[in-house]
């Protein structure tokens, strides 16, 4: 049978090594599970799915135990032996997601434990426990509790209304809107339960460049076809709200958020959307951003936009998520600035139910950014992370990314917005300024490809942002381990050479493609190859310097004091190690500077030579990828091996031809020789 990976993580194959099949089946030899409301059923699926794949047996239902090794499932209202239960750990500290998986004895009998308060919690808890098997963990003495550290965990997925993706690259949108809501795909269901494995608990089902149809009751019946399938799996249905909507689809005659007659008409839209969608999650807005329409079209700002449609979802316990990502390529300032510029000063201005979220860097999601200097500069306003899955700028679905190290790096970064350790997680997990309500936007890489994500490692992606969005301090490297776990194999001669090919991955994208704090170096429009030389389009934020801004004196995007001075929006002691090259860590050297070509790196080498070193750098280390993989064969399907080891041999082409056009490129400035060494780019 051909693997076609759309299984994703939850392929749960027999398990083939025999001791651990064994002790797993000496463990597990019932399941007590109580009750039938859809999320109960959801849990008790995917456990009989689950077991009877890895263990190969059918386990018996009882109602409560009766012998060793007994699964005993559910919340204490559901069940009352687990109610009678003597814990270790208070289920009061663990949350309404959080869940308990412990190894107790239950009338006599060593049975497993796995509880919550509320169904979903324990549907989580059973994906949980499915992994550990997956994983071959030991469950013989089990004591794990575990919660989301975010409370809005969501996917955003661009998908237009004629299935179109933006920036999708793994086929059409999943929503077959012309044939919702009679019928459905049973394919929802599986996208809910890879959600609910990792703990997404919101998808916001269109493009952020929204169609303000989706609003209408024609489609509402359709959002609310999809509404009941993700219900069970505890995840929300949001929409992209098109601000202009009152006038495009009500017939008003302005969409002033201050106008009362336009704030009516979205409270009745609220009315209306919940009437269908009880439990709906809210809007995510793209406004005044790359020509959407928005609230300084009428003289308001972001906040007045914002709050007038947070107080129509207010009453039903929605949110807004208002996006920050916001330049206008007609005006002339450095656009990597103009997020901050336009939101900071409405720090506090924002109402209880509105979420700013913010993209990982401050220009647009390239192979690498330094953090976005929002995180920690706007305390009183909880701010959102939003980050790309899809790989817009990082190969589409050909070339081999996982992204959950950029992810981290980016949680990772310190912004000292309260002194040092005031890292962007802190700020987004709400715990640095004490905020209820937190969450992490990803933008979603899914679309109707057989495997979901193009890429059969694209799944890693939106497996690790999941992870990183329960648990942002998680390690890429751990979460890659049991990803390469449950997709490929257990075994130490697959998980670990995979491991390290994927820990390096996102390193070789940029090496070959913008390294040093280059950034932004696509072609016109595409963004997938080379174009550096598109100098002088004519956008305001880009002409006589599109963002390398090379020359014969040097290469690099002054943005120190002296330049357009986006440092001065870091806390003083980022600000001060950037500003200097000296202290700048190199990977964002030409970010912050323009330096000439014989500037001295920490290897010793002159610029012009580093950037020539890390380009064929980004070529061997996919030449390396290739070797790795092809010394899997025969250890892994051979469906996925040839996918994977074709891909990669176009990642080679195609990073040679980056490495070729960009070193030939900004040679023309820096007239000097490709040093000694090299293969001649041609
Ligand atoms: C990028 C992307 C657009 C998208 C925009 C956004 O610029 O190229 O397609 O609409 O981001 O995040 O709003």
């Amino acid at each position: 049978q051909a693997e076609d990976g759309y299984r994703l993580w939850l392929r749960y194959d027999k398990i083939t090594n025999a001791q651990v099949l064994t002790s797993y089946k000496t463990s597990i030899t019932e399941l007590v599970l109580l009750g039938n409301s859809p999320t109960v059923t959801a849990s008790r699926k995917e456990l009989q799915t689950g077991l009877s794949g890895l263990l190969g047996i059918q386990l018996p239902e009882a109602t409560t135990v009766t012998r060793e090794g007994a699964l005993l499932i559910g919340t204490p209202e559901n069940s009352p032996v687990i109610a009678s239960l003597n814990l270790t750990t208070s289920l009061q500290a663990i949350g309404k997601e959080g869940f308990l998986i412990q190894t107790l004895k239950v009338q006599g009998k060593n049975s497993t434990v796995i509880t919550a308060n509320s169904e979903v919690g324990v549907l989580y808890g059973v994906f949980h426990f499915l992994k550990l098997l997956q994983t071959h963990q030991n469950i013989q003495k089990l004591a794990i509790q575990s919660s989301p550290k975010l409370t809005h965990r969501i996917l955003n997925h661009w998908d237009n209304l004629d299935r179109t993706v933006e920036r999708g690259y793994a086929g059409f949108s999943l929503w077959e809107w012309h044939k919702l809501p009679g019928y459905i795909d049973p394919r929802y269901t599986d996208y809910a339960r890879a959600n609910a494995s990792i703990g997404i608990n919101g998808t916001v089902l269109t493009n952020v460049n929204a169609n303000a149809l989706v609003i209408t009751p024609a489609y509402l019946e359709k959002v609310k076809a999809l509404a009941d399938v993700f219900r069970p799996y505890g995840i929300k249905v949001y929409l992209t709200a098109r601000f202009s909507a009152p006038v495009e689809i009500g017939g008003l005659k302005t969409a002033d958020p201050l106008d009362p007659g336009v704030k009516a008409w979205w409270n009745a839209k609220a009315d209306e959307i919940y009437k269908y969608v009880p439990d709906f999650g809210g809007f995510l807005v793209k406004a005044n951003s790359e020509g959407q329409p928005g609230p300084q079209n009428y003289g308001r700002n972001h906040a007045d936009g914002a709050n007038m449609l947070a107080d129509a979802l207010a009453p039903y316990g929605g949110i807004v998520m208002w996006r920050a990502f916001v330049y206008d390529n007609k005006v002339p300032d450095d656009r990597a600035k103009q997020a901050y510029t336009e939101f900071v000063p409405l720090d506090g201005k924002f109402r209880d139910n509105v979420l700013v979220q913010v993209k990982n860097g401050p220009v647009d999601f390239q192979p690498r950014e330094p953090f976005h200097p929002l995180f920690g500069a706007m305390p009183k306003t909880p701010l959102m992370v939003e980050f790309q899955i899809t790989q817009e700028y990082l190969g589409f679905s050909t070339h081999l990314a996982y992204l959950s190290t950029l992810f981290e790096e980016c949680l990772d970064s310190d912004t000292y917005a309260k002194g040092p350790g005031s890292t962007v997680a802190k700020v987004i997990d709400g715990s640095l300024h004490a905020h209820k309500i937190s969450g992490m936007a990803g933008v979603a890489n899914i679309g109707t490809d057989r495997n979901w994500t193009g890429h059969p490692f694209g799944q890693a992606n939106w497996y690790s942002y999941g992870r990183l969005a329960w648990d942002p301090y998680v390690s890429s490297e751990a979460i890659a381990d049991e990803w390469i776990k449950m997709t490929f194999s257990n075994e130490a001669a697959v998980v670990n050479p995979v491991k390290q090919l994927m820990l390096h991955s996102r390193e070789a994208i940029v090496n070959y493609m913008m390294p040093l704090g280059l950034h932004h170096l696509f072609g016109w429009d595409h963004h997938y190859g080379p174009g550096p030389w598109i100098k002088n389009k004519p956008r305001a934020d880009w002409t006589s310097v599109y963002y390398h801004q090379a020359d014969s004196l040097g290469i690099g995007f002054n943005r120190t004091v002296s330049g357009s001075n986006a440092l001065s929006q870091y806390f003083p002691v980022v600000r001060e190690k950037f500003s200097n090259p000296k202290t700048c860590p190199e990977e964002y050297l030409l970010w912050f500077h323009h330096l000439p070509w014989d500037y001295t790196l920490k290897s010793g080498k002159n610029l012009w030579e580093g950037l020539v070193q890390h380009y064929y750098m980004g070529v061997d280390s996919v030449r390396g990828m290739q070797k790795t993989w092809n010394s899997l064969e025969g250890k892994i399907d051979a469906d996925r091996f040839a996918q994977v080891q074709q891909l990669l041999k176009v990642q080679e082409k195609e990073a040679i031809l980056w490495r070729n056009s960009c070193v030939l490129y900004f040679q023309t400035f820096s007239r000097r020789p490709i040093p000694a060494g090299y293969e001649k780019p041609d």
